[in-house]
């Protein structure tokens, strides 16, 4: 766990225009100064992310969101109030304080305040805000630990502050209120049943027109091994053809679900939180064993879940340069 004095270190850094590691409760960030254009660029550079896909902007509190949006309609007042700190970013009219580099140039800005302790500290700390996407390389699983950031980014991020594994697991909730219709751009750790037991309206999911909102692309969060969905019931047979066929094939899987001798396995919890948190490490643990395939039975239920298979669906779609449809 990062102290004190490494704490006023990344804040020293991010006053002068660097980058630093920051846990969240979600995913680890990386984050810098969000006034600053030159600094938000070494993000883009680091990740290897097209520059126009925009980053969601980091405060401590409601209150210090205001500076970044021109309206704060009743719905954020609600939706902050009922969830922040916490796993939700609101896409809002953007203010002149949010630089393009941030925004990718639209005339809306994403805003958190996220829940983690070590993020909320640096955030007082700073008093501004940082912009800060998923520390990971472009289109690969996001980093629940410190370990993940400085294994993808390395040398280029000298300082990661160590917060612990992260409790949600998977990103944000992205809920656009800049149309006047509330809708879910990305699922994420809050539902949109907890979203519309607020707003006392139905929160439909929309998926986002842009290929700019880059969570939305078909193929995102994937390890290098091939991710194939199987349902439980299939699971055991589909493994035990492939290991026949000489595949290094893995099963990742809740608890109760049966898998076949000889294949690789990393087991979840049964329940959707559980399993949501160690989705991300388990995927990197059988990516570093050398798996080719991993075969993934789906979490069952709702609430976090919708963001799980939303992930995974993403993880298993066809990637770019890989040939075939
Ligand atoms: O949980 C999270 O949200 C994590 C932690 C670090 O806070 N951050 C994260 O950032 O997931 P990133 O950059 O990996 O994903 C941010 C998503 C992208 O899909 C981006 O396109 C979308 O937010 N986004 C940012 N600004 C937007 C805007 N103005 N309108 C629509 N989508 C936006
Ligand atoms: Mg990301």
């Amino acid at each position: 766990m990062s102290n004190g004095s490494e704490l006023q270190h990344a804040v020293e850094i991010l006053r002068s225009g660097g980058v630093v590691g920051l846990p969240t409760e979600t995913v680890y960030g990386l984050a810098a100064d969000a006034t600053n254009e030159l600094a938000v660029r070494r993000i883009f550079a680091i990740k290897g992310r097209p520059s126009d896909h925009p980053l969601i902007i980091h405060v401590a509190d409601a209150q210090a969101a205001h500076a970044w949006v021109r309206a704060w309609p009743a719905e954020a007042e609600a939706l902050a109030r009922a969830f922040w700190p916490g796993p939700l970013t609101l896409v809002l009219p953007r203010s002149p304080l949010a630089p393009d580099a941030v925004t990718g140039g639209q005339d809306t800005v994403a805003v958190r305040v996220p829940g983690h302790p070590l993020a909320r500290a640096l955030l007082s700390a700073l008093g501004g805000g940082v912009a800060a996407p998923s520390a990971n390389r472009f289109g690969g699983v996001s980093p629940t630990t410190a370990a993940h950031v400085r294994a993808d980014l390395g040398a280029e991020v000298p300082l990661v502050l160590d917060g612990g594994p992260c409790a949600v697991g998977v990103e944000s909730t992205i809920v656009d209120l800049s149309s006047g219709e509330p809708a879910v751009l990305r699922p994420g750790g809050i539902s949109p049943e907890q979203l519309s037991a607020v707003l006392g309206r139905t929160v439909p999911v929309r998926q986002a027109s842009s290929v700019r909102v880059s969570g939305s692309l078909a193929s995102h969060y994937a390890p290098r091994a091939g991710v194939e969905l199987v349902s439980a019931d299939a699971v055991r047979r589909r493994a035990a053809a492939l290991r026949d066929a000489g595949v290094k094939v893995a099963g990742l899987a809740p608890d109760s679900v049966a898998l076949p001798a000889g294949v690789g396995r990393h087991f979840l919890p049964d329940d959707p939180a559980g399993y949501a948190r160690g989705l991300y490490a388990a995927l990197r643990d059988l990516d570093a064993a050398g798996f080719e395939r991993i075969l993934v039975v789906e979490p069952e239920g709702g609430g976090v879940a919708l963001a799980v298979k939303d992930r995974l669906k993403r993880a298993a779609a066809p990637r770019p340069g890989a040939g075939g449809g």
